[in-house]
């Protein structure tokens, strides 16, 4: 399969060339048009969903006035049930993508924007080609065809660009959605569906005076520290208040669709989150907390039971203050005279108003996934785990003092098919090399391909300011992809590789380090 990535891509190149073969997309639904085009493509693939997803530039109406250049996703179900497509709002967010595992998916992105761009499908296990990888761009008036198995277990996925040193700006012109997988496990549990599922991606923004996105307006600075925003959207839009109803229980969906800025959020008159669902998976039990820590790509699925609000009140959700341990000085410069926004402040994030009375019936489970953790006696490297090391050098963000290379991949950054290993990822922030060495931040490391277990976080090496302010807030079971490393932070996960051998990446999911080169390939073979 993987030796027909080549071919397979310059058919879909040279489709995008002439218009003719372009128009004869939709009668590739059948096999026989499949395979007079293009031998490559599997003839048995049956597609249960179909969708074709164009990114585009387009104008929406963020703020009285002008209306806003974004750049965004446009779905459209081309086969399989209407419920695999569901617009979100009218903001600038993509459609939200709803499969089951076992599915099969084809997605034919259209880029329709006046650059290179590839879709990645954060945190679904895919095969090399269908992972979205910087080395599969494609450019304008060119379409790439996806054609995968959901083989994740429920959970709240996501998809945004991914084109190397670009993913950034990208994302932040608007490009980014949900993808949210179900199963049968889940379903059995009746958990809160349709209306009661509600999407919230949480992203930050910088408005001129003329209602116009601005990015980076702090040229390097912004690219070592990450872009913030001095407001805060909900779905792609400033409206920031969801309408439910009172008397009836929701599960919320959670995203840090952020480029930089992480979140503390909790709800403003202490009333506990109960958590459900942390990136891929359910976890195994609900999970009662003060405040949840939301790394960037991050997710996390809350059970929020309105039955006893009145018709008419109101909740806030926040983002508490935290140290995160960043130089006080590039801080502070960069919110004096910007914003009132600085990370780690306190500020609103949502408002949820109860402003109409239903009903409904759903309990919540006291078990929810059956767990079969990765068990550290199976591994290859129990008593060396591999290390990858996140720090600055020489005004570079680097990943054990290594950059971004296309196809470039090191022995450290070998694994093998079948195996189970422990990764251990270390923020190790400074004191290497000459020149930025001091400069501490948070990352969010991210893996591609597979979903780990966390097996310890260390955090002997972290400000006693810092832990104190964050400590309660993380989710360290279930299946995740993404996880959030404070300074000084060290944590040990556990991951198998199985089913597709190829290149995939790992990296910081502040995108302004990724972009910067704070991302690797790791092969498996
Ligand atoms: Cu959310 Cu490499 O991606
Ligand atoms: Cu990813
Ligand atoms: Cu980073």
């Amino acid at each position: 399969m993987e030796e027909n990535k080549i071919d397979r891509r310059n058919f879909i190149k040279l489709g995008s060339i002439g218009a003719s073969v372009l128009i004869t997309w939709p009668l590739l639904n059948s096999c026989n048009g499949l395979a007079a085009q293009n031998d490559n493509v599997d003839l048995n693939f049956q597609a249960d969903v179909d969708i074709e997803l164009t990114a585009k530039e387009a104008n929406v109406q963020l703020l009285p006035g002008s209306k806003t250049k974004v750049w965004m996703f446009d779905g459209n179900l081309i086969g399989g049930d209407k419920t695999a497509i569901q617009k979100l709002g009218n903001g600038y967010l993509g459609p939200v993508i709803r499969v089951k595992k076992g599915q099969k998916i084809r997605i034919r992105f259209k880029n329709q924007l006046p650059e290179e761009s590839i879709v990645h499908w954060h945190g679904m296990h895919v095969p090399e080609k269908d992972d979205g990888h910087p080395k599969d761009v494609i450019g304008n008036g060119e379409t790439y065809i996806y054609e995968f198995e959901i083989m994740n277990r429920a959970g709240t996925y996501w998809f945004h660009p991914h084109p190397h040193g670009r993913t950034g700006p990208q994302v932040y012109n608007g490009l980014a959605g949900l993808f949210i997988v179900t199963d049968d496990e889940e379903q059995q549990l009746k958990l809160p569906s349709g209306e009661y599922d509600v999407p919230v991606v949480i992203q930050d923004r910088l408005f001129d005076g003329n209602n116009q996105l601005v990015y980076l307006s702090r040229g390097r600075m912004d690219k070592m520290n990450g872009f913030l925003g001095n407001r805060i959207l909900i779905n792609g839009n400033l409206n920031r208040e969801l309408s439910l109803k009172s008397g009836c229980v929701y599960r919320l969906r959670f995203l840090n669709g952020s480029n930089s800025r992480f979140y503390k959020l909790a709800w403003e008159d202490g009333t506990p989150l109960i958590v459900i669902g942390k990136d891929g998976s359910l976890l195994d039990r609900p999970v009662s907390m003060l405040y949840i820590m939301l790394g960037v790509a991050e997710r996390v699925d809350l059970w929020l039971d309105l039955r006893d609000r009145s018709n008419g009140s109101q909740m806030v959700m926040k983002s508490l203050s935290f140290s995160h341990g960043m130089m006080g000085m590039m801080g502070g410069m960069r919110n004096r005279g910007r914003n009132n926004l600085p990370l780690g402040s306190t500020y609103d994030v949502l408002k949820i108003s109860l402003d109409r009375e239903g009903s409904n019936n759903f309990q919540l489970p006291q078990k929810l996934a059956v767990f079969n953790k990765l068990d550290p006696a199976t591994t290859v490297n129990r008593s060396n785990p591999r290390t990858f090391s996140f720090f600055m050098r020489r005004m570079q963000w680097t990943i054990s003092g290594r950059t971004w290379e296309m196809t470039g991949v090191t022995k450290d950054e070998t694994v093998k098919l079948n195996t189970t290993e422990i990764w251990e990822i270390v923020n190790s922030g400074g004191n290497r090399g000459m020149m930025g060495g001091g400069m501490q931040m948070p990352h969010p490391f991210h893996i591609h391909h597979l979903q780990f277990n966390i097996l310890e976080r260390d955090i002997s090496g972290v400000d006693s300011r810092i832990w104190n302010s964050v400590k309660d807030g993380f989710i360290d079971s279930g299946w995740q992809d993404t996880v959030l490393l404070m300074p000084g932070m060290k944590v040990k996960l556990i991951m198998r590789f199985e089913d597709f051998k190829g290149l995939f990446l790992y990296h910081c999911h502040n995108l302004e380090h990724e972009d910067m080169g704070m991302m690797r390939n790791f092969k498996v073979e």
